[in-house]
């Protein structure tokens, strides 16, 4: 008969057992909440009422359930208070002697029924669970931060977990409203195997002053539709809790680079800069606890001020030179809704295209997506119009030498490239920006075709332009600071936020985007887990809008693995090197929704 778990003990209430018991007490079930002294019981007991305050401040929850809930939950000091629950989840920090030391000693107190299980992030279950005398009534139950928000949970077996213990932690995952996963005893199980590469990657980027903290975390929340930056992640999850959890993962998980912890996070760790909980992480926090970023002295100046102050340390000029006129080259995709976006902000545009079939091609494409606009009431007739009567249609670059920008937009082809800029440079007055939208090759190699590589600079655009919020503004170790400072105002006047990195395969978005995706194939095609489950656990687990495999199928497998190709060839990181599975479907022609299969059969749907 299944076990109906009507009193539950959680072992340690910080970032994760605070929301632990917050998740089975407002689902009825009483919970035992335990501590190591007194100091940590009043930690987490704020934390506890700290969170369901806020959820009736926002209508959330009823104060009478609130409540209700928090008369469900005893406090104690000390294991010996859990001797008759029916399960124990245990949410201390992530040590592997610290938690077989506890679980021996719930082993000696609970009841012999009583399931014991592990929050661990990336230790062993396993040998967590020898520290017992049961180790089938071992379990992994690796809930998500916030406990209370998030919807999965990984369950985790290990090789001797009965399958009644695994199918009754099953059912009450269902109980808590909560969706499951359940997996085998591998280093990060899923989610955090897909994620913590990613985020070490970010903060190293941060560490070797790639980009700010701001632009890497609006890069990837603007770029991919995250629900937060990986530098803001890193603070909500907790600093140490992360180098505990890359540090076990390195050891755990084949020594993979990727995994070893980037200094910084040790430094900060030794600092105490341990993110929300200690008010202090990458960013800084109203106060201990709180969710609220307060600027500190790595807060940018707003925009307006950096840009009316005109001056950088040196006395160097990094005010925008004034922007009206604006040159596109190209007639693809990206071309066509860059045109599109310039033309909607109010600039004068000339478009250059190779002929007049292909200007007419563009129009009608601009036209047609500017239709769809009026049509949704987001844009009137006069303003279409108008947008359209901003562009002059040409077929010579010699129609560009009063321009004040020149955005390139023509195949990603670096001779064809090269041989553009060197033509804009005899024809471009001085001055004007030069800027190449080229998403994987590198910038300087076009800069240099000029004999101006100070106003070169790269804007990458995401596809679709006229949606997308996202500029990636690329400096080359020859890019002038004005001309980075009139690229960035160009975005924001575009309406767009332009995040300045270095000039590096895959800049910012797709250098963490990629990794991971890959990751995602490689887990896939070690039988660990299915698509549909690594789907899952990204989405619920981590909130990402779409998981790996819906998205590299939107994206395209070849689109994918020529840019990890590039990243592997560039960064020469082992980790990098495309999954084999990957290179298969592309030869194969499994391409994704554009040839109706990739990872999952489109034409069945
Ligand atoms: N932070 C996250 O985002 C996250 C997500 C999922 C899982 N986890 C995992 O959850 C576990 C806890 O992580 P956290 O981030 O909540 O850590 P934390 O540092 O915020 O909290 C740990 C708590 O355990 C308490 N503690 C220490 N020794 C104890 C003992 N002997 N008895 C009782 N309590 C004790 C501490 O006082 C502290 O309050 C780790 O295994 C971690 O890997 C963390």
């Amino acid at each position: 008969m299944a076990r109906d778990f009507t009193s539950v003990g959680v072992v340690g209430l910080g970032t994760m057992g605070a929301g632990i018991v917050e998740v089975f007490a407002r689902n009825g079930v009483d919970v035992v909440a335990v501590e190591v002294s007194e100091d940590a019981l009043e930690r987490g007991r704020a934390i506890l009422t700290g969170s369901t305050d806020r959820a009736v401040a926002k209508g959330k929850l009823a104060e009478a359930d609130r409540d209700a809930l928090l008369s469900r939950v005893r406090f104690a000091v000390g294991l010996d208070a859990l001797h008759s629950v029916d399960l124990v989840i245990e949410a201390v920090p992530e040590h592997l002697d610290l938690k077989q030391r506890i679980f021996a000693e719930l082993d000696r107190v609970c009841k012999p029924e009583a399931i014991l299980a592990t929050n661990t992030s990336s230790l062993s279950v396993t040998e967590i669970s020898v520290a017992t005398s049961r180790p089938n009534q071992v379990i992994g139950i690796h809930f998500f931060n916030p406990a209370p928000v998030m919807k999965l949970v990984e369950v985790v077996r290990t090789v001797v977990t009965s399958a009644d213990v695994v199918a009754d932690v099953e059912g009450l995952c269902k109980r808590l409203g909560k969706v499951d996963v359940t997996i085998s005893d591998r280093a990060g199980f899923i989610a955090n195997a897909l994620l913590f590469g990613y985020l070490n990657h970010a903060v190293g980027m941060f560490e070797s002053h790639y980009a700010t903290r701001e632009d890497i975390d609006a890069a990837m929340k603007l770029g991919c539709g995250l629900p937060m930056g990986p530098l803001a992640l890193m603070d909500l999850i907790g600093v140490d809790t992360a180098y505990e959890i890359l540090d076990t993962m390195y050891r755990r998980g084949g020594r993979d680079r990727r995994h070893a912890p980037v200094p910084l996070i040790k430094q900060m760790v030794t600092a105490g800069l341990l993110g929300r909980k200690s008010g202090r992480g990458f960013y800084t926090y109203e106060r201990p606890g709180s969710p609220v970023v307060v600027p500190d002295e790595q807060t940018p100046v707003t925009a307006d001020a950096a840009l009316g102050d005109g001056t950088r340390a040196g006395g160097e000029s990094a005010g925008p030179a004034a922007v009206s006129k604006i040159g596109i080259v190209g007639s693809g995709t990206m071309a066509t809704g860059i045109i599109e976006v310039f033309a909607k902000a109010g600039y004068e545009v000339v478009s250059v295209t190779r002929g007049a079939e292909k200007s007419a091609k563009v129009f009608e494409a601009v036209k047609t997506s500017l239709n769809k606009g009026v049509v949704r009431g987001k844009l009137s007739e006069a303003d279409r119009d108008a947008a359209l009567g901003r562009i002059n249609w040409s077929a010579t670059l010699e129609h560009l030498a009063d321009v004040d920008l020149v955005v390139e937009a023509v195949v990603e082809e670096l001779s064809v490239k090269k041989a553009l800029f060197a033509s804009l440079d005899e024809i471009c007055k001085p001055g004007v920006v030069l800027a190449t939208t080229t998403s994987s090759l590198p910038v300087i190699d076009v800069a240099m075709a000029t004999q101006r590589p100070a106003d070169v600079v790269g804007l990458h655009f995401f596809n679709p332009a006229p949606l997308m919020p996202l500029v990636e503004v690329v400096e080359t170790i020859r890019t002038s600071a004005e001309t980075t400072a009139t690229a960035r105002a160009v975005c924001a006047a575009l309406g767009k936020t332009g995040v300045v990195c270095g000039d590096r395969s895959g800049f910012i978005v797709n250098a963490l985007l990629f990794p991971y995706l890959n990751d995602a194939v490689k887990m896939l095609e070690a039988s660990y887990s299915t698509a549909d489950d690594i789907d899952h656990a990204m989405k619920l687990g981590c909130g990402y809008p779409m998981g790996p495999f819906e998205l590299l199928d939107v994206v395209g497998l070849d689109v994918a693995l020529a840019i990890q190709r590039e990243l592997y060839l560039e960064l020469r990181e082992p980790g990098f090197a495309p999954a084999p599975l990957l290179e298969h479907l592309v030869t194969a022609g499994y391409l994704g929704r554009k040839s109706g299969r990739g990872f999952r059969d489109h034409t069945r749907r």
